[in-house]
């Protein structure tokens, strides 16, 4: 609740206050899941750990041997065990006495529009469904395409796709037609399940168009022989005899008993497209035991869970891996009760997500920072008119949370008390490696501290030199930041394209064999991680992880763009914003530039979807190249933040930024 105004007058952004490390609270530290110990744990023997926390799920053979890295970069973990992934999120705690117990308070846009679903139920439902997918012919190794928001059936779909070894490739409902359309089509997805429509901001929008457009798109070439809709909005949309399906007509009618299939512990699990240097996005492959352990475990210690009483909230969409491991496969594994909401903050206005904490009594918090400076932007009045006080744990991730949101966070939202786990991790890595264990860490605003117990971590120079604990005042160097250990839930692939997953994560340090994670960071004095940010050419909108060559590539499709070049400068709401010069064609040179400027934020937005779409776009005479004609996208960025510019001796044609800043 309200915290005393002397609290609240304390909060200026003095150094000391950002350097000062909170201490876990001694009532929380004693009844943590996670101990100082496991630290130890892992390091004496890092396999027998991971043995360990495999051994909190069930098998049904068990494995013998831990981990596989005989073909390096490509893993295998407790290979020679099988599982079933949904029969350890739904069944087991059904059969341990849990059936009861509520997996999911659903939350819909519309205020009034909500479900409980308990784990018994949700069984039911996921055997119907996969029950469902088999009658359709879907078969293990096949993939679905799920493009759905945030609905309960988007997860019974992803967890019958799992119950059958069918791999899920969810696609973020926010994404156009044609996003969707190159989906299907790398993935060869042969169904797609997704709903009449969305809700968006108070008003019911279609989304079962778009896959229409997509799989049209493909034409004969289209894998896709199903369709299966959920109704959702109740909206008018077009319906294909024989390939589409609701779902209220056939999974209900399907039966709810459904034997789970033992499946090796590599076998697929699902593919998550993220983007990546280049225009075209990547299949991000994950598979079942060395996945669920980590997202499991990660779960546990991170969010400290207690199943029992906790009211968790992760507050992502399952667009991304965040809903992924943190909304569908960890709290379901660990049997808690969670709360799903599907609308926006500010809807129908800015008190939503403190209504929701209250209503359902939630005890674990996890979002994003840019969600958090909303939040600060809109005031701490609004937070003051709730009962906050069953949060009991905060989360942050996607982006570098700045000390300032964090203190905020923690006195606004946390009553100066909770402890907040900033947990850094990507769609490769596939759970939490990086964070603060609530109960043990000491925690500095805006650190994500240390690798998690079993994690393996550094930050390195150019020649891969372990870096020096540096200060508490960021003088220190920055470096790469490496994963010099194989991990659980990493990714094995990118999907079709083995070649590319060793060029992009395994080239940078190929002699040392580490992953390069593509972030910048440094130390601070006591060996803790700074994270800075993304050092490629992949930007971080909002914690939306966005490639500037796939939004180049949407703006150079429309016809009057001759060369485009993109950059993302610094933000202070979003993190970073995207910044597009274009060189228009001749025939275009009439034309006004702020209605090319509209159209290309069109076209964009059509390409990808309106969270790509650039908060400014240049129209300039010529884009800075070196000699060797590469984009000199230091300099614009530098344009951009409105900085002195850096080197630019190796410029073709120094003179070309004056014409730019001219036309800026
Ligand atoms: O730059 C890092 C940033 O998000 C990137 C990964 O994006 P994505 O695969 O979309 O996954 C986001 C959710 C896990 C990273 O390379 N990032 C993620 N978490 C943090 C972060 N940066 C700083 N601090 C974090 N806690």
């Amino acid at each position: 609740m309200q915290p005393s105004v002397t609290t609240l007058t304390g909060m200026t952004d003095t150094h000391t206050q950002v350097l000062s490390a909170y201490p876990p609270p001694a009532e929380f530290a004693e009844q943590a899941n996670a101990t100082e110990e496991m630290y130890r744990e892992a390091e004496a023997d890092r396999l027998a750990f991971w043995a360990t926390q495999a051994n909190r799920l069930a098998w049904s053979k068990p494995f013998t041997e831990v981990l596989d890295w005989s073909e390096a970069p490509f893993a295998k973990w407790f290979a020679d065990g099988t599982l079933n992934v949904a029969y350890n999120c739904v069944d087991r705690h059904v059969e341990a006495g849990n059936g009861d117990r509520v997996a999911i308070h659903w939350e819909g846009e519309p205020v009034g529009h909500s479900r409980s679903i308990t784990y018994a139920e949700l069984k039911d439902e996921v055997s119907q469904a996969a029950n469902t997918l088999t009658d359709l012919g879907l078969v293990s190794g096949d993939r679905v395409a799920i493009y759905m928001p945030m609905v309960p059936e988007a997860i019974v779909a992803m967890l019958a796709c799992a119950r059958l070894g069918v791999m899920h490739s969810v696609v973020f409902a926010g994404f156009s037609a044609s996003a969707l359309k190159a989906r299907i089509d790398d993935a060869q997805a042969k169904m797609v399940i997704t709903t009449d429509g969305q809700y968006r901001r108070g008003s019911a929008v279609s989304l079962k168009i778009g896959v229409d457009e997509a799989i049209e798109g493909l034409g004969d070439a289209s894998p896709v022989e199903h369709v299966l809709v959920v109704r959702r909005t109740g909206i008018d949309i077009p319906f294909t005899e024989g390939r589409d399906l609701w779902w209220d007509e056939t999974v209900p009618k399907a039966s709810t008993e459904h034997t789970p299939e033992a499946f090796d512990a590599e076998h697929p699990l699902f593919l998550l497209y993220t983007s990546g240097t280049t225009g075209k996005p990547k299949g991000i492959m994950h598979t079942s035991g060395g996945y669920l352990t980590q997202a499991s475990y990660t779960h546990s210690v991170v969010f400290d869970i207690k199943p029992e009483t906790d009211v968790y909230w992760c507050t992502a969409d399952i667009g991304w891996v965040t809903g992924h491991t943190y909304i569908v496969y960890g709290p379901l594994s660990n049997g808690v009760t969670q709360v799903v909401y599907e609308g926006t903050p500010a809807s129908p206005n800015e008190h939503r997500h403190f209504e929701v904490i209250e209503k359902y009594g939630v005890t674990i918090y996890y979002t994003a920072p840019t969600l958090v400076r909303t939040f600060m932007k809109w005031g701490r009045e609004i937070a003051f008119e709730h009962d906050l006080s069953s949060l009991r744990l905060l989360g942050s991730v996607g982006e570098p949370i700045n000390p300032e949101a964090w203190r905020w966070y923690r006195l606004i939202f946390g009553a100066d008390k909770t402890p907040i786990v900033d947990t850094w991790w990507q769609t490769e890595t596939g759970a939490a490696m990086i964070s603060p264990l609530p109960g043990v860490t000491h925690c500095k605003p805006g650190s994500a501290m240390r690798p998690l117990p079993g994690i393996s971590a550094k930050i390195v120079d150019d020649e891969g030199n372990d870096l020096a604990p540096g200060t508490d005042h960021g003088e220190q160097a920055s470096g790469y930041l490496v994963l010099d250990k194989p991990w659980p839930a990493m990714l094995r692939g990118i999907w079709g394209d083995p070649e590319r997953f060793k060029e992009t994560y395994w080239s940078r340090f190929a002699d040392q064999g580490w992953y390069f994670a593509g972030d910048g960071a440094r130390y601070g004095k006591d060996g803790e991680i700074w994270i800075l940010g993304r050092i490629d050419d992949v930007m971080n909108v909002s914690g939306h992880r966005i490639s500037t060559a796939e939004v180049e590539s949407a703006l150079v499709g429309h016809s009057g763009v001759a060369e485009a070049a993109v950059v993302g400068a610094a933000d202070e709401q979003t993190g970073q914003a995207i910044c597009a010069f274009v060189i228009l064609k001749s025939h275009h040179a009439e034309t006004p530039h702020e209605q090319m400027v509209d159209e290309l934020r069109a076209e964009v937005s059509r390409e990808i979807s309106p969270i790509a779409k650039p908060r400014e776009i240049h129209v300039v005479p010529e884009l800075p190249k070196t000699r060797s004609g590469k984009i000199m996208r230091r300099l614009l960025r530098d344009v951009a933040e409105g900085r002195e510019l850096g080197d630019t001796s190796t410029l073709v044609d120094p003179s070309v930024f004056e014409a730019i800043r001219a036309g800026k």
